[in-house]
C-alpha cells in the first residue's frame, strides 16, 4: 500500500498535458458562439490632452454596427484602480496615454469591431507628454494627476552616517533596468453573458477572479454576488492579467448591460502591447559602506520607477523592492527611499516578481562592484553577509526558520565548478565570464497587503467516490491543477486520479484574493490542509461503522480505509455512498490566512513579508567582441522552494523564469515613439528563442518552512528574479567592463568596450 508522502514530492504528470498538447484546451479567442456580439476597445492614440469629443457619425450606418458605450453610459462608479483609485475605465475628461480608452465600439463580427473602432473620431485639445522618470519628477505645473507620484516607500533603520563613517570604502553606483512585456500566449480575452436575472457572468482569460468581480459590480452598480466570473484556460498571464482583465471584462459587461447579448472582446496583439501594463523601468543609486573584510556595514539606497499614466501596481511593485532593495543580506543600517512617477506611457503594473528582478539587478551588481573594489571572491563577499537563521533582514525582521540562502549559494558554487572572478584570461574574440546572484522573495502579498491574503479551497464528495476540488486561486500555465490535485490527494489519503479539479469560479469559493506573489502553493495548500481534516473526519467516521471497528482503529491511503485490528477493508466509493444515503456531509470549505505581522510602515521596519525563498543563479556567458553579441552559455540556478511538491513541475518553473529573465536582460528591448510602443510583434519584440538560452540546471534546496504546506515556499517568481543580475556579473566579468544597465543589446556591448576603461 502507497504510504502517505509518496504524492508529495513527486511528479505525476501535468493533469492538463494531454489537452494542451494535443489543442483540445480552447482558450478563448478559439471560442466563438452564434449569438455573441464583438467589441473593440476605442483609444486616445495621443500621449496626453483633454477629451473635447467623441464622434460616431463616421460608422454608425455602417451594417455592422451595433453600439458605442461611452462613460456617461457607466450606471455605477466609472472607476477600476486596483489599489489607488486613479483610473476611470473610460475617459471623461484627461487623456493620460495613447490607450487610454475612451468608448467599446460593438459590432457583429470581430474584424468589424476592430475596424469601427479605429475609425471613431476622437477630438481633443494636446497637452504636453511627459515619458521619463526625470522629466515626470522636474514637472512643476500641468501634473499628470494632483501630482507627478504615484507613491512612495521608506526604509529606515539602525545609523547610516554611523555606518558610513566606520566603513573602510563606501562604493556608489547607478544603474537601470528597461520596460519589459509579458507577453503571454493569448492576449487579453473575455466573453461576458447576461444570466438573465439582472446579474452577469464573465468566463476571462485572467489571474484575479474576485478583482474582475469588484471592478464589474462597482461600475455596472451590481452586487458582488450577481457578477460570476469563470476562468478561462490561460496561457500565461506573469502579472499581466491581475488587473488588466477588470478593465476588459468591465467593458464588455457595460455593452452587455445595455444590449443583454453576450459580448467577446479579444484584444489583437497590438492593442495589447499599446495597451497594457509592463515591468516598471527602474533608476536606481545604490551607495554602500563596508568594512575591509567585507562586512556590509551601510546602505543609502534610492530607487525610482516609471509608474506610466496609472498607478495600477505601483504600490506593490514599490513596496516590495523597497523591501528587498539589499538582498538576502545582513545590514544593521540601511536607508531606502523608492519613488513611483506618473508618465504618459502606458501604466506599469505587475509583472513576475513585482520590482524583485529591478531591486535584484541593484544589489547584486553592487555586490560585485564592492568584490571588485576588495579585490575579494563574489561568493565569499556573499557567504560572509548572507542571511541565516537568527539574522534580521534589512527591515529588521529576525529569522526564525527556513533560511535555505547559503546553500542555494554553495550548491550552484559547488555545480558551476566556480573558481573565483578571474577566470576570464582570454584577450581574443570570444571573451568568456561567469557571474553569481543571490535573493530573497517575500512570500505572498506582505505587511502592506495582509488583509487580502487569505484563500479558500472547497472539497466534494461525489457518491461514486471522486473529489472535486475548487480553489479561489487560478491555474495560468505555471501547473497550479497538478499541484492543488496532489496536495488534495495527499491530504485526504486518496488517489490523485479519484481528483478533479474544476476551473476557478468566483461562485464556488469565497474571495481569496490576487493570484500573484508566487502564493498558491502556501495559500491553497493550507486551505485544503484545513478542508481535508474536516472532510476525513467524516469519511473516517462512516469507514468505522462499515467496518465495524472504532474510528481510532481506520487508517485510510489511496482511497481504501483499512481497519488496523481486524484487517477489514471499504473504499472511497463505499464510504462516499454511505455518507450519501445518509444524509451525511460529503464537502469542506478550507481556509487559510496569512499571520498577523508587526510592520511599522511610517519607517518600513519589522516583518514585511512572513516567510521568504531563496535563490542563487550563477550564470557562464560568452561575449563576441566584434559583434557585442552576449551568448547565455549555461545557467545553474538553485533555489530554496522548502519543499518541491512536484519537482519536475518546479524545474519547468525555474526554467521558465529563467528563459523570461534572459529576455529581458538580453533580447527584448521595448521601444517607444511619442508613447507608442514600436515594436508590438513578435518580429521586432525579441523574445528569447531555444537558440538563445543555453543549458539551465535546476538545483533543488529543500529547508523547511514550519507555516508551508508540506513545509513548501513559492516559487514562481523567484525563478526569474537573481538571472538578468547573474548575467550582468558574468558579463562585466568576461568584458572588464560594468555592465548596470540592461539589456545587453549589442550596440551596447560594443559602446562599453570601444569607450570605459577596464572594470569590474
Ligand atoms: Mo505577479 S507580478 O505576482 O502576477
Amino acid at each position: 500500500m502507497t504510504k502517505p508522502g509518496q504524492i508529495i514530492g513527486r511528479s505525476p504528470s501535468r493533469v492538463d498535458a494531454r489537452q494542451k498538447v494535443t489543442g483540445d484546451t480552447r482558450f478563448l479567442p478559439d471560442l466563438d458562439h452564434a449569438d455573441v456580439l464583438h467589441a473593440a476597445p476605442v483609444y486616445a492614440r495621443v500621449s496626453h490632452a483633454r477629451l473635447k469629443g467623441i464622434d460616431p457619425t463616421s460608422v454608425n450606418t455602417d451594417p455592422d454596427f451595433v453600439g458605442l458605450f461611452t462613460a456617461k453610459d457607466i450606471p455605477g462608479d466609472n472607476q477600476v484602480g486596483v489599489i489607488i483609485e486613479d483610473q476611470p475605465l473610460l475617459v471623461t475628461d484627461r487623456i493620460r496615454y495613447l490607450g487610454d480608452t475612451v468608448g467599446i465600439l460593438v459590432a457583429r463580427s470581430d474584424e468589424a469591431a476592430q475596424r469601427l473602432a479605429d475609425e471613431i473620431l476622437i477630438e481633443f485639445e494636446e497637452l504636453t507628454p511627459v515619458y521619463s522618470i526625470d522629466s515626470s519628477r522636474a514637472a512643476t505645473t500641468e501634473f499628470i494627476h494632483s501630482n507627478n507620484i504615484a507613491c512612495e516607500h521608506f526604509v529606515d533603520r539602525g545609523d547610516i552616517q554611523a555606518g558610513f563613517k566606520a566603513a573602510d570604502h563606501i562604493i556608489e553606483v547607478e544603474l537601470s533596468t528597461p520596460v519589459q512585456e509579458h507577453y503571454y500566449l493569448e492576449p487579453q480575452c473575455c466573453i461576458v453573458s447576461p444570466d438573465g436575472l439582472g446579474g452577469v457572468s464573465v468566463m476571462g482569460s485572467l489571474q484575479c477572479p474576485y478583482y474582475v468581480q469588484k471592478a464589474v459590480a462597482r461600475n455596472l452598480n451590481l452586487a458582488y454576488s450577481q457578477v460570476r466570473v469563470e476562468q478561462a484556460p490561460t496561457g500565461g498571464a506573469f502579472g499581466g492579467k491581475e488587473d488588466i482583465p477588470s478593465e476588459l471584462c468591465a467593458m464588455a459587461a457595460l455593452a452587455v448591460f445595455h444590449l443583454q447579448q453576450p459580448v467577446r472582446m479579444v484584444y489583437s496583439r497590438r492593442d495589447d502591447m499599446q495597451l497594457t501594463s509592463k515591468r516598471h523601468p527602474f533608476q536606481m543609486k545604490y551607495r554602500v559602506g563596508v568594512s575591509e573584510e567585507g562586512t556590509l556595514l551601510a546602505a543609502d539606497i534610492r530607487l525610482e520607477e516609471n509608474a506610466g499614466a496609472y498607478a495600477t501596481l505601483s504600490t506593490v511593485v514599490s513596496y516590495r523592492s523597497t523591501m528587498q532593495a539589499m538582498g538576502p543580506y545582513v545590514l544593521p543600517n540601511v536607508k531606502v527611499h523608492s519613488t513611483s512617477y506618473y508618465t504618459n506611457l502606458p501604466p506599469n503594473g505587475a509583472f513576475r516578481g513585482f520590482g524583485s528582478p529591478q531591486a535584484a539587478f541593484g544589489h547584486e551588481r553592487i555586490m560585485d562592484h564592492i568584490a571588485a573594489a576588495l579585490k575579494m571572491d563574489p561568493i565569499e563577499l556573499r557567504l560572509k553577509n548572507m542571511l541565516k537563521v537568527g539574522s534580521q533582514t534589512l527591515t529588521g525582521q529576525l529569522l526564525e526558520s527556513s533560511v535555505g540562502a547559503t546553500e542555494t549559494l554553495t550548491r550552484a558554487r559547488d555545480a558551476s565548478g566556480w573558481s573565483g572572478p578571474a577566470i576570464n584570461g582570454s584577450d581574443g574574440r570570444y571573451r568568456t565570464g561567469m557571474g553569481v546572484a543571490s535573493i530573497h522573495y517575500g512570500n505572498c502579498l506582505g505587511a502592506a497587503g495582509w488583509a487580502l491574503d487569505g484563500s479558500g479551497a472547497k472539497l466534494q464528495l461525489y457518491r461514486d467516490g471522486s473529489v472535486a476540488v475548487s480553489f479561489g486561486l487560478v491555474e495560468m500555465g505555471q501547473g497550479a491543477l497538478t499541484v492543488v490535485a496532489q496536495m488534495a490527494a495527499e491530504a485526504l489519503g486518496i488517489r490523485i486520479e479519484d481528483i478533479h479539479v474544476l476551473p476557478t469560479d468566483t461562485h464556488q469559493v469565497p474571495d481569496s484574493g490576487p493570484s500573484v506573489a508566487s502564493r498558491n502553493v502556501m495559500m491553497t495548500g493550507n486551505a485544503i490542509r484545513d478542508a481535508a481534516r474536516q472532510l476525513r473526519a467524516g469519511i473516517i467516521d462512516a469507514a468505522a461503522r462499515l467496518m465495524n471497528c472504532e474510528a481510532e482503529s481506520v487508517e485510510l491511503s489511496q482511497g481504501i480505509a483499512h481497519d488496523k485490528g481486524s484487517g477489514k477493508q471499504t473504499s472511497l466509493k463505499e464510504i462516499a455512498d454511505f455518507l450519501f444515503l445518509n444524509n451525511l456531509n460529503m464537502e469542506s470549505l478550507g481556509w487559510w490566512h496569512v499571520p498577523e505581522l508587526t510592520y511599522d510602515a511610517k519607517k518600513g521596519v519589522g516583518e514585511a513579508y512572513f516567510t521568504y525563498s531563496y535563490a542563487t543563479h550563477i550564470a557562464a556567458v560568452q561575449v563576441d567582441t566584434i559583434t557585442g553579441r552576449v551568448r547565455v552559455q549555461k545557467i545553474w540556478a538553485a533555489h530554496d522552494v522548502g519543499r518541491a511538491i512536484n519537482p519536475a513541475g518546479l524545474e519547468a518553473q525555474v526554467e521558465g523564469g529563467t528563459v523570461q529573465g534572459i529576455g529581458w536582460a538580453v533580447t527584448e528591448d521595448l521601444q517607444y515613439s511619442g508613447g507608442e510602443v514600436m515594436n508590438d510583434n513578435l518580429s521586432t519584440y525579441l523574445l528569447p528563442t531555444a537558440a538563445d538560452v543555453g543549458e539551465i540546471e535546476t538545483i533543488i534546496v529543500e529547508d523547511p518552512e514550519p507555516l508551508g504546506p508540506w513545509g513548501a515556499k513559492g516559487i514562481g517568481e523567484p525563478a526569474i528574479i537573481p538571472t538578468a543580475a547573474a548575467i550582468a556579473n558574468a558579463v562585466s566579468n568576461a568584458i572588464k567592463r560594468p555592465v548596470d544597465h540592461i539589456p545587453m543589446h549589442p550596440e551596447m556591448i560594443l559602446e562599453l568596450l570601444d569607450n570605459t576603461e577596464g572594470g569590474v
